[in-house]
């Protein structure tokens, strides 16, 4: 199997984040690209069974929260058609419908977005350890 992990990061957790994740599906066997939304590997996208966005959450903390990085993710990637996707965000406090809101834009790129998740900027290990299983046990009940 092999899966892209990109990301948008403006000062590096998401870049951190996406790295953990990263590691672990290769941990778990999966073949991996990684890289910045802006520096796209449109070889790998065009291979990858599966694609996993990450961006930051941006908002006014506890309202209006959505995916920072969702216009440069449209700008910079190229179509999804048919691609199987999965997203998440990372925040500081409280995501609310960030990873969600994520999910819908890359659907709008053309993809099946097959799960969201958010990772705390202080918990990035843990919860990016967490957002790996809920995409592994996706594949395997497929
Ligand atoms: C303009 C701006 C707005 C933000 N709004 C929120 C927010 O509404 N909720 C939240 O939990 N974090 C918010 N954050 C925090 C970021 O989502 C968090 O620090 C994230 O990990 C940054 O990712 P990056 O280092 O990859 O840029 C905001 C950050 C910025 C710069």
């Amino acid at each position: 199997m092999h899966v892209v992990v990109t990301f948008e990061s403006r000062t590096g957790n998401t870049a951190t984040a996406a790295s953990h994740v990263a590691k672990r599906l290769e941990r778990a066997g999966v073949d991996v690209s990684l890289f910045p939304v802006d520096e796209p590997d449109y070889g790998a996208l065009a291979q990858a069974d599966a694609v996993i966005v990450g961006t930051w959450c941006g908002g006014l903390f506890f309202f209006g929260q959505h995916p920072g990085g969702a216009g440069k993710i449209a700008g910079e990637l190229p179509d999804l058609w048919d691609k199987a996707t999965f997203a998440f965000v990372t925040y500081a406090h409280n995501p609310g419908k960030a990873a969600d809101k994520l999910g819908e834009v890359l659907e709008a790129m053309g993809s099946v977005n097959l799960g969201v998740g958010t990772i705390h900027r202080n918990k990035i290990d843990e919860e990016a350890a967490a957002f790996v299983d809920t995409v592994l046990s996706e594949f395997a009940s497929a």
